[in-house]
């Protein structure tokens, strides 16, 4: 028996049936986090795997820069195709021990959705990574991080839930049958890291930072949290 390729990483959130809801989801993305952390024009932004750049693109528009990196090639192709028309976007190679040329460090780092990707060594290398790219006062979100109790099924009736007041209710039911399993196989050997908020607290003050867990999280998933270190 044959077994159909998986998809590309960028090429699965890309697909209609995910770009629909990644593009809302970063819509209420944005806007919580504006909400909370207001943004002033002259901010330079890092977006911390930053998936297809939809995030990018609504947030180049309100600040003086917004540079963004991922650890999946296609995803950074994906965001620099999204973002092209935009001057104030740009690629930074995180690869490089220097990525930050004549732009300076940055005021706002965003990481959502991402650590939950990452082992805890490797959150602990970037804890400290990050420290050097901020400006002074500078700050990192991360957000929407599972916590250990962080419940499937709970997650699975928010998602419909956000999905009926978004108007894309009959598509969430109708792809999310067949969307777990596609998931699965899409992320591959991809490791699932659980945080609790006081880990994430600790690695920051293991850095010199000081961490505060939001009340409430960036992104419409309540049963996940959201830090904010500076
Ligand atoms: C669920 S998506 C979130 C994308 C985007 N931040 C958003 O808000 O829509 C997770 C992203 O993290 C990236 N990623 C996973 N592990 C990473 C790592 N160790 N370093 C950087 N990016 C990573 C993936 O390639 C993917 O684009």
């Amino acid at each position: 028996m044959t077994t159909e390729p998986a998809p590309s990483w960028s090429a699965y959130w890309e697909e209609p049936a995910h770009r629909q809801r990644v593009t809302v989801e970063a819509r209420d993305y944005v806007a919580r986090l504006r909400a909370a952390l207001p943004l002033r024009p002259v901010d330079r932004v890092l977006d911390f795997g930053c998936g297809c750049g939809h995030a990018v693109e609504l947030l180049a528009p309100a600040v003086a820069g917004i540079g963004y990196w991922d650890a999946a090639a296609d995803m950074l192709r994906a965001t620099s195709y999204r973002v092209a028309r935009f001057p104030t976007a740009f690629p930074v190679d995180l690869a490089r021990p220097s990525p930050l040329g004549a732009f300076g460090r940055f005021d706002l780092i965003l990481v959502n959705g991402v650590v939950q990707y990452m082992g805890r060594d490797e959150l602990r290398r970037w804890m400290s990574r990050w420290r050097t790219l901020l400006a002074p006062a500078g700050r990192i979100v991360l957000s929407d991080i599972p916590p250990p109790d962080a419940s499937t099924v709970g997650e699975v009736f928010g998602l419909l839930r956000f999905a009926a007041q978004h108007r894309f209710l009959a598509r969430a039911v109708r792809d999310g049958v067949t969307d777990a399993h596609r998931y699965s196989r899409q992320r591959g050997e991809t490791c699932l890291t659980r945080w609790l908020p006081d880990e994430i607290v600790a690695l920051a003050a293991n850095n010199g930072l000081d961490a505060v867990v939001m009340p409430e999280n960036l992104t419409h998933r309540a049963g996940r949290f959201t830090v904010v270190v500076q």
